[in-house]
Order: C-alpha cells, then sequence, then structure tokens
C-alpha cells in the first residue's frame, strides 16, 4: 500500500486507528491535533515547552534492522505531527476507558487517591503505562525516573507513588524496618497492629497487569517499514515547510542550498524557540531518516556515536558497552552516562538528540562540558567541504547558541574516547531542583596521572554556566599540572580560578557569588573524589578525608494513619470512610472534562490578549492595522469596546479591564486579538503595535513603596498589652528581619473561558474555570452592561486553583465577554502559562520585621511586628492578607505584649492576589523566625523556646477570642513522640559531628489556623437537591470542585442524609443558574458551608417522604421516590447554610473572625551538602487536628499537597523579576514547583485522634489551608543544618536565611572556607540582574 504514497502523505495510527494527512502544517504539534484535530483531550496542554508532562503520550515504532519494537514516551506539545510518519502513538483514552476495561496504571492512581483535581493524571498514567511497556516489572528507581518529569500540584506525589509502587516486584516487601529487614525475611515487624488499622486502599482489589492485553503495534507499520522504499517527505504549511529527506546525500544538498535551516530531530530547542520566541523558519529539515546519523561503531580507541541518538538511545547504548570494557577505560563513557540519565526529564532524553544538544551550545549544557573534558571530537560534513574531524573545546562553543560548525555542515557523529590507566573523569552539576531542571551551574573534569603517582600529567576543567558558552579553566590547570595532587596543588589552583572564572556582579541568570563559589566546590569535591581513587588504588597512604556520597534519595514506606469509622456505622453510609475521588478514574481514563475540553462550536474564535511591555507609561499609540491583515484574525478589543462598566471596584480601587491611557505594570492588558484559530490570534497579538511614553519613578520593591509611602488603605493594626514600656522590664532585646519570595499558582489548567452567546435577549453561557461564579457573572453582566439573570457562568471542575482563581477570572471572563458580543460568535480564551504567570500574579512576596523583648529562660514578653507585602498595582484581596497575617501574629504563642502592624505596598508590578494560607503562611515564617532568632541568641534549644511561649488551657488571642489550646498541645506531644524528636534530635547532632561537608538538621513547628471568612457574609452555604422518579438524586451547591474532593465529600453527606448509596447520587456541575449568589470556594470552608446546606436539603427531602416510607414500609427507595410524583410531593429542596457570624472591629482591635481553629504541628529532618546548598528532606511527620474527617484519603491527600507546596513556597519556587519590572520566571522552566524528587524520603501522617468539634458538619474541620505552614518545617531544619555548618567556621548566634532557602541561600549561609574566599560585590556599586522585590 505504501509504495504508491505520495511524498506529502503522512501516515500514522493513534490508539490503534489508521491516520492519513496530506495537508499537514509543520508547525502543528502531536498536541494540538489530538485536543483539536480529534477531539482526544485527555491529552493536556499545561505548559507547552516540554516542562510538565501533562501532555504525555506513547510513541512506538518498528525497527527493521533489529526487527522490533521499540516504545517511549514524550511530550505531545513539542512533537510535530510531520515527525509521526510510521509511528503509532498511545494516549491515554487508548489505553483504557469507564465505558470498557479500565487499564491498571489507571486504576492504581485512582484508587490509591493519586488524581485530586486530575490534570495531571493522565499524563502521569502515560509516564507509567510505556514505563511498564518496556519493563512490567519495574524498581522504584524506574517509577521515579519515569516521573520525574510530570508535575502535580495537588497531591504531593506521596499517592501517586504508592499507586504505582504496586507494580514494583520490590513492593511485595513491607520495607518497615529498613532494606534489609523486610518482614518476609522474618524479622520482626515493629506495626504488627497496622493489619488492624484501617488502610487508604486496598491492592489486593488492583486488576493484576496483564501485557498480553495491550494494543498490538499494527502490522501495516511494520510492513510500511520494511517495505517502504526511500523517498523525501515533504509538507508545505502557511509559514514554515517541512522536509524529511532520506539520504545523507540528499540531506546535504539540501542543507547546502538551506544553510539557515535547522535539522530537527528532537525539537526540544527549535520547537521552544519558535513558540516562545517567536523565532520563524521557513524551511525546517528532518533528517529521521538519514541511517548515517544513528551509527554505533567500536574503534580500539573509543566509540563513535551517530548524532541523531536520542539521549536516551545513548544512554543504553553506552551503558550495554562500559560494562563489557575493563573499568579504567570507561571513566569518560561512566560519566557521560551519568549525566545522559539527568538531562531534563525522561520525555525529553527520549527525543532530544545528541548532535540537537551539541548544536544546541547551551551555556549551561550537562554534556557539553564532559565532552569537552573528555576529549571527544566530532565528525561533520557538507555537501562541499566533505568530512572532517573537529574538537569539542572551548573554540568550538563560540557564543550563546553558536558553534565553530558553518552553516552548511551538519555532525554526522561523536567520537568518545576510551580512558587510559590512571585518568579519572567527573562530571557535577547544581541545579534549581534536583531534577528536571536546567542546571545553574556544570563542570567536567578530566585529570591523567604518570604511572603509579600522584604527578598531574594532564588535567582539563570545563565550567558551564558561568558566561555565554562553556568555560575552559586553562590556566587553572596550568597550575596543577605538572605538580602533586595535593592540598598545595589545589590551594594554588583555587586563587586563579576565582580569577579566571571571574563573573560581573550583575552578569545575566543572578546569583554571581553562588555560582563563583559553585566553581570552586566543584573542583574542591574532584579533589576530594581523586584522592579517595588514589588510596584506593595505593598510589598514596594520605590521611582518608570524608568521602563525599550523594544526598540519600530512596523513598521509604510512610504511615497514613486515620480514624477508624465508629463501631456499628451502617456499610452504606460512606462518612468517615477513605472514599476514591468521584471523578478519579474519569480523570485517570482523560475523561473527565475540563474547560478547553468543551467541543468546539461552529464559528468559534479564540481570544489572545495583548498586554504591557512597560512597568508605568502613558499608552500613546494603538495601532492594530497590521493585526487585522493577517490571516484569520476577526477583530481587535479594546476598552472603547466595553458597553457597560469599564472598571472592576475591589476594596473601593477601580481596576481597568483594558488599559486605555496609562498602564501600570508589564503584563496588564491592553487590548485582546480575536481570529479563527489559536495560532491565528497569537500572531494577530504579536503585531499589534503600541506606543509608550514612560512615566517617572516606577515603584518595584518593598523598600521603595515604604520610601514614598505608596500604600493600599486600609492598614491594619492590632496591639494588646503595652508593647513600648514592656521592652523596658525584659532581659533581652532582638531586632530582626526575614523576607519572602512570592508564589505562582501553578494551577496545571492555565486560565480558561469560554463564552457562547445564546442568541436572543443578550444570553450568554460562561464557561469558565472559576472558584467564584457568582463573582464572575456579576463582573460579566457589569462589564456587558445587562442584568445577571441573563449570564450562566458554569464550571465542572477546575485543573486546580489554590486561590488563583478567585478574583482574576472574572476580568479575563469579562474581556472574553465583550469579544462574545461584539462578533456574536462563540470565544474560548485560554491563558498561554507564561501569560497566565506574567497577568494573573500569586502570593504576595513580604517583608516581616520584628522587635522582640525575652527574659534569660526563653519567656518572650513583648514583640513589636511589620508587616509588609508587595501588593503589586492593584488592591485586589491584598487587604484582606494583610489582615489575616495580623490575626495570626500569635501562631501559637501567647504574647502578653503584642503589637502589628501590616501594610500593602502599592508597586507595578502585577497585581498579586489570594493563594492557599492567605497571608498566613508568610506571617508563620515570620513569627517562628523571631522563635528561632530568641533560641538562638540564648543558645536554647528552639523546640524549648516555642513550648515556653505556646498558649496553654482555656486561652485568649491578641484580638480577644477564647479558645482550648488543649488540642494544640495534643498534637505537639503525639508529633514528637512520633517523630522520635529527642532520639533523632541526638542523632543529627551525632551525624554533623561526623560530617564536616554534609550537614543535617531537624525541626518541629506547630500551627493554629482560624477557620471561616472573617468576612461573615462569605461563610454562606447553597444547594439544590432534586430526587427524580427512578430514585436518582442530583445535587447542585455553591461549591466548585478543584480537586479538593468537594463533591465527592457532598456526596457522602447527601448519601447518608437520604440514606440511599452513594452511586444514586450525581452532582454534575456548579452553575449560577442552579444556585445563585454564591460564595467563594475558599478559605478551606467551602466543603464544610455547602455540606452543611446540601445536609439541610436532604434533611427537608427525607423528611417530605417520610409519610411514603409510612405508607409503603415494604417498599424501596425507588419506590418511595416514584410515589412521590404521583402523590404530588415535590422532592426539589434547597439547602441555605448561614454559617458563623464572624466578624472583626479594626477600631477596637477585636472580634470573632473566626469559628474555630484547626491545629498541627510537623517535624521535619533534612541533609544539606554544604558544597552546594542542595537538601533533601529525609524524614517529615505531622499530626494533623482535622476533627473527625468525613474523608480520610481526601483529607490527608489536602494535607500533603498543602504541604509540598509549602516546602515549595519555603525552598524551592522563586519569582525573578528584571531591573524594569518584567517577570523572567514564566514556564516550568524556569519556575520550580516541587516535583517527585522533591518528596520527604518518608512523609508519615497522623490524624489526632478523638478530636471532636461542634462547629462543622460531623464534627469534621477545614484543612485545605493550615498545614501549607508546616511546609516551613523544612525550612527550620535547613536553618538548623545551616547552623551547624556555620558552626563549623565559628559563627554562632542568630543569622539571616531568606526564604525560599534555595541553594544559593544555603550554600552563602552555610559560609563555608571556599565560599568565604568569594568576594562579595558592594550593593548599590552594580545593577543586579533581578530585583529582590
Ligand atoms: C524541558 C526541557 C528540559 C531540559 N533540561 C535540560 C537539562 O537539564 N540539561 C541540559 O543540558 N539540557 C536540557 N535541555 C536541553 C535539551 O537537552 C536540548 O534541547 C536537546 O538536547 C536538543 O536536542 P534536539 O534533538 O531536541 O534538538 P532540536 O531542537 O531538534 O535542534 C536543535 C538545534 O540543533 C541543530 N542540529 C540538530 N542536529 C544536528 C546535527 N546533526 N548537525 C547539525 N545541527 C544539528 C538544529 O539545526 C537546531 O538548531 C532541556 C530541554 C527542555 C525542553
Ligand atoms: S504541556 Fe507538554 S510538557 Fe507541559
Ligand atoms: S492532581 Fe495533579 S495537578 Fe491536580
Amino acid at each position: 500500500m505504501s509504495a504508491g504514497m505520495p511524498g506529502n502523505t503522512l501516515c500514522f495510527f493513534i490508539n490503534g486507528k489508521k491516520v492519513t494527512e496530506h495537508h499537514v502544517d509543520p508547525e502543528t504539534m502531536l498536541l494540538s491535533y489530538l485536543r483539536e484535530r480529534l477531539a482526544l483531550t485527555g491529552t493536556k496542554y499545561g505548559c507547552g515547552g516540554g516542562g510538565c508532562g501533562a501532555c504525555t503520550v506513547m510513541v512506538s515504532r518498528y525497527r527493521p534492522e533489529t526487527k522490533s519494537i521499540f516504545h517511549h514516551s514524550a511530550n505531545a506539545c513539542l512533537l510535530p505531527l510531520c515527525q509521526l510518519h510510521g509511528a503509532a502513538i498511545t494516549t491515554v483514552e487508548g489505553i483504557g476507558s469507564t465505558k470498557t476495561r479500565i487499564h491498571p496504571v489507571q486504576e492504581r492512581i485512582a484508587k490509591a487517591h493519586g488524581s485530586q483535581c486530575g490534570f495531571c493524571t493522565p499524563g502521569m498514567v502515560m509516564s507509567i503505562y510505556t514505563l511498564l511497556r518496556n519493563k512490567p516489572q519495574p524498581s522504584m528507581d524506574d517509577i521515579t525516573q519515569a516521573l520525574a518529569g510530570n508535575l502535580c500540584r495537588c497531591t504531593g506525589y506521596r499517592p501517586i507513588l504508592d499507586g504505582f509502587k504496586t507494580f514494583c516486584e520490590e513492593s511485595r516487601c513491607c520495607q518497615t524496618n529498613g532494606d534489609a529487614n523486610c518482614c518476609l525475611n522474618g524479622v520482626k515487624n515493629g506495626t504488627e497492629t497496622d493489619a488492624v488499622k484501617p488502610q487508604l486502599f486496598n491492592k489486593d482489589e488492583f486488576l493484576p497487569l496483564d501485557p498480553t492485553q495491550e494494543l498490538i503495534f499494527p502490522p501495516e507499520l511494520i510492513l510500511m517499514a520494511e517495505s517502504e522504499p526511500a523517498r523525501t517527505l515533504s509538507f508545505v504549511g502557511e509559514g514554515t515547510s517541512w522536509v524529511c529527506p532520506s539520504s545523507l546525500e540528499e540531506l546535504l544538498g539540501l542543507k547546502a542550498r538551506n544553510p539557515d535551516a535547522p535539522l530537527v530531530i528532537g525539537n526540544t530547542n527549535v520547537g521552544p524557540n519558535m513558540k516562545f520566541k517567536g523565532v520563524r523558519h521557513p524551511l525546517i529539515i528532518s533528517p529521521t531518516r538519514v541511517t548515517e546519523l544513528f551509527q554505533f561503531s567500536q574503534t580500539p580507541n573509543g566509540v563513535w556515536v551517530g548524532a541523531g541518538c536520542s539521549l536516551s538511545e545513548l544512554r543504553s547504548d553506552l551503558e550495554k558497552l562500559y560494562l563489557q570494557l575493563p573499568e579504567e577505560k570507561t571513566e569518560v563513557l561512566r560519566v557521560l552516562c551519568q549525566q545522559l540519565g539527568i538531562v531534563g526529564s525522561q520525555q525529553i532524553r527520549n527525543v532530544a538528540s545528541l548532535g540537537g544538544h551539541i548544536m544546541s551550545a547551551f551555556p549551561n549544557s550537562d554534556l557539553n562540558t564532559v565532552l569537552a573534558a573528555g576529549n571527544c571530537l566530532l565528525s561533520v560534513v557538507s555537501e562541499a567541504g566533505g568530512r572532517r574531524e573537529i574538537p569539542i573545546n572551548q573554540d568550538f562553543f563560540v557564543g550563546l547558541g553558536k558553534t565553530a560548525l558553518k552553516p552548511e555542515e551538519i555532525i554526522l557523529s561523536l567520537f568518545i574516547p576510551f580512558s587510559r590507566k590512571g585518568e579519572f573523569v567527573r562530571a557535577f552539576r547544581q541545579a534549581p531542583r534536583k531534577e528536571s531542571a536546567f542546571p545553574t551551574l556544570t563542570a567536567g573534569m578530566r585529570v591523567f596521572f604518570c604511572e603509579g603517582s600522584r604527578l598531574v600529567q594532564d588535567v582539563s576543567v570545563y565550567y558551564g554556566g558561568i558566561g555565554p558558552t562553556i568555560v575552559s579553566a586553562g590556566r587553572t590547570c596550568g597550575v596543577i599540572v605538572n605538580r602533586r595532587w595535593d592540598e598545595e596543588t589545589l590551594n594554588r589552583a583555587y586563587d586563579v580560578l576565582l580569577e579566571e572564572a571571574d563573573l560581573p556582579p550583575s552578569a545575566p541568570g543572578g546569583k554571581v557569588e553562588f555560582r563563583r563559589s559553585l566553581t570552586l566546590s566543584f573542583l574542591f569535591k574532584f579533589h576530594l573524589e581523586v584522592m579517595h581513587k588514589l588510596r584506593e588504588m595505593n598510589v598514596i597512604q594520605d590521611e582518608p578525608q570524608e568521602e563525599l556520597q550523594p544526598l540519600p534519595k530512596n523513598i521509604q514506606p510512610s504511615l497514613q494513619e486515620f480514624e477508624a469509622v465508629p463501631k456499628g456505622q451502617s456499610q452504606q453510609d460512606p462518612v468517615g470512610r477513605p472514599i476514591m475521588h468521584r471523578s478519579a478514574l474519569s480523570q485517570a481514563t482523560g475523561e473527565a472534562v475540563y474547560c478547553d475540553d468543551l467541543p468546539h462550536t461552529q464559528g468559534e474564535l479564540f481570544m489572545s490578549l495583548v498586554t504591557s511591555s512597560r512597568a508605568y507609561a502613558k499608552i500613546t499609540g494603538l495601532d492594530v492595522s497590521a493585526a487585522m491583515q493577517l490571516p484569520g484574525v476577526v477583530d481587535v478589543i479594546t476598552a472603547k469596546d466595553i458597553p457597560g462598566k469599564k472598571v472592576r471596584t475591589l476594596m473601593g480601587y477601580d481596576e481597568e479591564l483594558l488599559a486605555e491611557d496609562k498602564v501600570l505594570c508589564i503584563g496588564q492588558m491592553i487590548c485582546a486579538v480575536v481570529a479563527d484559530s489559536r495560532s491565528h490570534a497569537k500572531r494577530g497579538a504579536a503585531a499589534v503595535k503600541i506606543s509608550y511614553e514612560d512615566l517617572p519613578d516606577p515603584i518595584f520593591t518593598m523598600e521603595e513603596a515604604i520610601e514614598k509611602s505608596s500604600y493600599f488603605e486600609p492598614r491594619r493594626v492590632i496591639e494588646q498589652g503595652d508593647v513600648s514600656s514592656a521592652f523596658a522590664s525584659v532581659d533581652r532585646v532582638y531586632e530582626g528581619e526575614i523576607r519572602l519570595g512570592g508564589q505562582e499558582h501553578f494551577y496545571m489548567e492555565t486560565q480558561s473561558m469560554l463564552v457562547v452567546p445564546v442568541g436572543e435577549e443578550k444570553e450568554f453561557n460562561v464557561y469558565v474555570s472559576s472558584q467564584w461564579l457568582s463573582y464572575t457573572q456579576a463582573a460579566v453582566a457589569e462589564t456587558l452592561g445587562i442584568p445577571s439573570n441573563r449570564i450562566n457562568c458554569i464550571v465542572k471542575r477546575l485543573g486546580g486553583g489554590f486561590g488563583g482563581k478567585v478574583t482574576k477570572p472574572a476580568i479575563l471572563a469579562s474581556i472574553t465577554a465583550v469579544a462574545a458580543w461584539k462578533t456574536n460568535r462563540p470565544v474560548r480564551c485560554i491563558l498561554e502559562r507564561g501569560d497566565d504567570m506574567l497577568i494573573t500574579g500569586g502570593r504576595h512576596p513580604t517583608l516581616g520585621k520584628y522587635k522582640v523583648g525575652f527574659m534569660n529562660d526563653g519567656r518572650i514578653v513583648a514583640v513589636d511586628f511589620q508587616f509588609f507585602i508587595n501588593a503589586g498595582c492593584t488592591v485586589d484581596e491584598s487587604v484582606v492578607v494583610i489582615e489575616k497575617m495580623v490575626l495570626h501574629m500569635d501562631n501559637i504563642y501567647n504574647i502578653p505584649n503584642l503589637r502589628g502592624r501590616g501594610s500593602a505596598c502599592k508597586t507595578n508590578l502585577p497585581s498579586n492576589t489570594s493563594f492557599r494560607g492567605f497571608g498566613v503562611p508568610q506571617c508563620l515564617l515570620i513569627v517562628e523566625n523571631m522563635l528561632t532568632d530568641v533560641a538562638a541568641v540564648l543558645g536554647h534549644p528552639a523546640h524549648q523556646v516555642r513550648e515556653i511561649n505556646m498558649y496553654k488551657g482555656p486561652s485568649v488571642t491578641h484580638y480577644k477570642l477564647t479558645f482550648s489550646a488543649e488540642n494544640l498541645h495534643r498534637c505537639w506531644d503525639e508529633c514528637k513522640l512520633r517523630c522520635e524528636y529527642e532520639t533523632r534530635r541526638r542523632a543529627v547532632e551525632e551525624f554533623n559531628q561526623q560530617h564536616r561537608w554534609r550537614k543535617r538538621g531537624i525541626a518541629i513547628i506547630p500551627v493554629k489556623y482560624g477557620m471561616a471568612f472573617a468576612e461573615g457574609f462569605c461563610n454562606e452555604g447553597k444547594a439544590l437537591v432534586h430526587i427524580y422518579k427512578d430514585g436518582s438524586v442530583l445535587v447542585s451547591h455553591a461549591g466548585t470542585e478543584m480537586g479538593q474532593g468537594i463533591h465527592t465529600k457532598i456526596q457522602q453527606v447527601a448519601s447518608r442524609e437520604l440514606q440511599v448509596p452513594s452511586s444514586k447520587i450525581y452532582i454534575s456541575e456548579t452553575s449560577t443558574s442552579s444556585v445563585a449568589n454564591t460564595c467563594p470556594t475558599a478559605a478551606s470552608f467551602g466543603s464544610e458551608a455547602n455540606g452543611m446546606a446540601v445536609k439541610i436539603a436532604c434533611e427537608i427531602l427525607y423528611k417530605k417522604m417520610e409519610p411514603l416510607r409510612k405508607k409503603y414500609p415494604k417498599g424501596s427507595w425507588e419506590s418511595w421516590a416514584n410515589a412521590a410524583f404521583y402523590e404530588k410531593i415535590s422532592l426539589s429542596a434547597m439547602g441555605h447554610y448561614r454559617g458563623p457570624d464572624t466578624h472583626m472591629d479594626w477600631e477596637k482591635m477585636e472580634g470573632m473572625p473566626y469559628s474555630y481553629f484547626t491545629f498541627g504541628a510537623c517535624c521535619s529532618e533534612v541533609e544539606l551538602d554544604c558544597l552546594t546548598g542542595d537538601s533533601r528532606t529525609v524524614r517529615t511527620d505531622l499530626v494533623g487536628d482535622i476533627g473527625r474527617s468525613m474523608n480520610p484519603s481526601v483529607d490527608i491527600g489536602q494535607i500533603e499537597g498543602a504541604f509540598m507546596q509549602g516546602m515549595g513556597l519555603y525552598t524551592l519556587e522563586e519569582l525573578k523579576f528584571s531591573p524594569s519590572g518584567l517577570l523572567y520566571t514564566r514556564g516550568p522552566s524556569q519556575y520550580k514547583i516541587p516535583a517527585v524528587c522533591d518528596v520527604p524520603l518518608q512523609f508519615n501522617i497522623y490524624q489526632l485522634q478523638d478530636s471532636d468539634n461542634p462547629h462543622a458538619i460531623y464534627s469534621s474541620k477545614g484543612l485545605g489551608e493550615p498545614f501549607l505552614s508546616l511546609g516551613s518545617s523544612v525550612f527550620f531544619a535547613i536553618k538548623d543544618a545551616v547552623a551547624a555548618a556555620r558552626s563549623e567556621s565559628g559563627l554562632v548566634g542568630p543569622f539571616v536565611l531568606n526564604s525560599p532557602a534555595t541553594p544559593d541561600k544555603i550554600c552563602l549561609a552555610c559560609s563555608c572556607p571556599l565560599t568565604q574566599k568569594v568576594p562579595t560585590a558592594q550593593p548599590g556599586s552594580f545593577k543586579p540582574w533581578a530585583l529582590n522585590i
């Protein structure tokens, strides 16, 4: 069949079905093809740049040479459709479905509670599915490797790992007693009673994995691969053509005629450049069928590998090779394999090619420094010049992304030499996250010794990440060569290296001092490793020094302990049981529908936003003419088009929907382009020309705002006691401060909306990913100048919200509605990840200052706090965030004289908004840092200072709210007991005495979190329940499902109250036409308020059915429901829960802003590499007082997810702004949220038993937010470890460690001798690359 196929026919398979395409736009990626063309929306769009894994699919190909089928995972967002000729693609829809049979991978992630919002779930499923296709019994390491590139913002990964662990051979071992002490070996297991403890899931129920059930590789593709004659494939698109030559000659000819055309294999560099930087390529050459690029051949001196090989294949081939060779020959090969295993994620490595990597010439490449240090060679070829060999060295890389290759030349292959006896090669990297992250600094180092001696014959040291190209430290090597390998030589080398690897203080990328310090640390590490090798070989007999081990990484079994339901509770009653998220299976099969999964309708348009490129300026011109000329562009929406109100008013301040005259930040929306497709709208937006006139003195930092008194009013103060005079009576006074960076919500589903004009009387359906539908409804109505009754806002589920979808969707939906109204067509707006990060703001960066007075025994007598948050350019909810901070400034401490002042700084940055915890996570860190400082001043253990100051018994807060501190103490005591605090504290001290370069730290942190909105009107819950004639029940309520399991809990409530099985109850969506005037689903209060409303509605209905139950005592639920119809009993009821009437009088500084408190305590232990600042959380034990849990699996999921988000906030996630106010960090490549590699190795969660809460439904407690703050236990454990490192340098007492405690801050704070060698640039003497906002 294929022999006659013309050269512009693309043939491949998707989920077993053949696809033939004749007209393919080379810019179409598989992801948009799946989602938009085939309506296979299970594969998700999370970032578009290979950084999140939401779009993971399996690619299978047949290899005629080996007659084998090869499967690998890949990111569909970077896979050009044109590349897929002959491939079989499997998506999440192709492996299982709730309609037929779910796949064991889908079942296990769902039933192990590994799917919350579910947006990441299909990607997770496909990563593991692919792994199992290649290795049906993987190791735990295989699982974590396969998931390293799949981000999840909800779960904290533990349940995902637990679910997938069941596929591992080793999961049959309990490992509770450590690796070697499995209960299966007969060693007594310390937790024998576990058998009777309730479990979150039962793995015995899982379907077995049966590889024979999988889709077979299409025989037609095998035939095609075997028989298809070599022919050129070519496709022509709107702006780009694609040619896939069939021979080397043809390739060279093409390259000679089109020297600027890129060769695309993995598309992991070319693709993101086209998408994010707007780079255009009229022609793309795809050399995937040029066999010479994929060859592997061994010579006596080394091995030649084809430049087209993927990084994964290369690693596997090299691994096979080095296992057969004598060890001394394998130094370069081994180190290269190590590095090949760490580049990006598995999805990236599976497609990225060696040649593409080298030619991308990234300055911080993981491979190029090793290739250079290892004396590797390239074989390059061109039509006119023929073949030549060139070394990879400093002369090869000539600039950022540039090499010495001539434009018409291509890399054919790479030669990797075998090492010699006495030669050692090592590579080092330090990255913002341990895995799936481009490194900050890399190094490749090689040394060759004269035989049997420590005399250096040859040495080579390369660094990546200290300039536009990799750098050879030639002068440093000059100091080392012909000298003895010892400390004296190395000490001389450091001084030269410091001069040689210099970086100006304003160098791009920032972190200059750290990067310089790392250059020394890496050399020192190399020194230690080589010394160790020389000793091992008996070349030297020097005193052994500390051997540098990598940080621990093996995930241990964890505990999730929760209360069993009371004895005698009906089996049918689901309340209190670990019920799976009600949509988990739909999410795992890709059937769950999110806003952008809604089918496209006739005439639908797409909207792309145009935002300001200036921070503070007058708009002097807006020219849309060029945009309007572009294909597909239909209209440009400006402020003038808004028929109704042009501003949103919040806290008395107006915020323009679209800027008209003036812009207040980079990223402010100015206009929007609507076009017939996403790409046309994007191109149109790029063509809009805006001219500006800068206004003077923009304000970016909190310090600048303080200096200029630039605040949003009101500012808030609470004071109890007499703070000023109390300072006179204390033993000691200490003043300190700490700052926290902001945090991006990074919900996996970006802001999404679809506005559909219904056709008559100005009526619109607004599908919107919003946490507050009524607010969005009101905003759209006001903007269009029509009443709210014409707007129906609908949401089925959100792919995560975390507070970022409370206010922001209202503005975006309003603009989209204007476009829909003006064009009278449906308009869809799905923000690109970068635009979402730029436009919508996040958690407020915070500056906390304190003056604390205390006694020598640790009692704190007086504290004066000042809180500043960077609100950005509009008020949004900033004042309320400040209020919550001031209300939580006591955390759990009874401080008799306490004053806190809070101010929201008005700056020219994008406006920040609510974020899970709403100011408490920032406040808690400031308070606990103050406690840590007090302990450090006194030289007391921090936990003792905490204990001495805690509230005890019946207590009163600083705003005069009474509460009992009993459960707080129970949490604290139980946490100390469970984590064996005292014993482990001593073990940490012992470890620190034995290790100079690695340190451990441990910290235990408590939290008290006020529940409910302080604004009483927000605490309402509403529901509408219908019972149909067949007995099925439809529940609608005001809360939105965003992964937190609200619908699951509501279903449990209805099931209990109506006494029917959960299967009878359905929750379709949340909509303003079912339930009106809703409150935001936020403040951890959604399930509680709406659960009560549903309970009330169900009670009404249950009562209404009472006469029928009496009349037909032998009847069934269905028969009563049916009878009700004929007896004219209405089985529809509204439930209204008024909620607590919370209030706060800011004048009197007192009130009852909360209904009750949720308490918790958490202990974390970390291990640090002081030389690089890398850290690993080795164990976390968290005790949470969550009352009587309505659903332990959902609640434990919330606790773990919140903890991990907090850990991200305090230790990992860093927003960076340029000096002109531009957000640099606009995607997962630059902004790192926690990944699988960040999960505490042991992560134990314990529910506090026997805790009742009379204030909430079924005695439960709100818990979505409180435990986020406990991520700070990792921060304080790091601080504890840093203190141990500092003491080695004679530094004791309090010190500043700002949040997030990223490796650079940790490393510099450790103040090791090498770090101390690096001079600090004088602040003010240079313009830093990034602002300290
Ligand atoms: C999410 C993500 C994470 C990453 N993480 C890391 C990381 O941690 N560490 C790291 O070092 N790198 C990382 N990378 C970079 C990645 O390794 C490179 O993008 C990749 O290796 C490039 O290979 P490719 O085949 O995709 O190149 P393509 O994008 O296909 O091509 C890149 C360039 O190479 C040229 N080219 C390709 N082959 C040849 C040839 N044979 N001869 C001449 N020119 C050729 C092309 O013309 C083009 O200009 C990451 C990339 C992404 C997207
Ligand atoms: S959408 Fe493809 S990796 Fe994020
Ligand atoms: S469940 Fe993973 S992102 Fe929501």
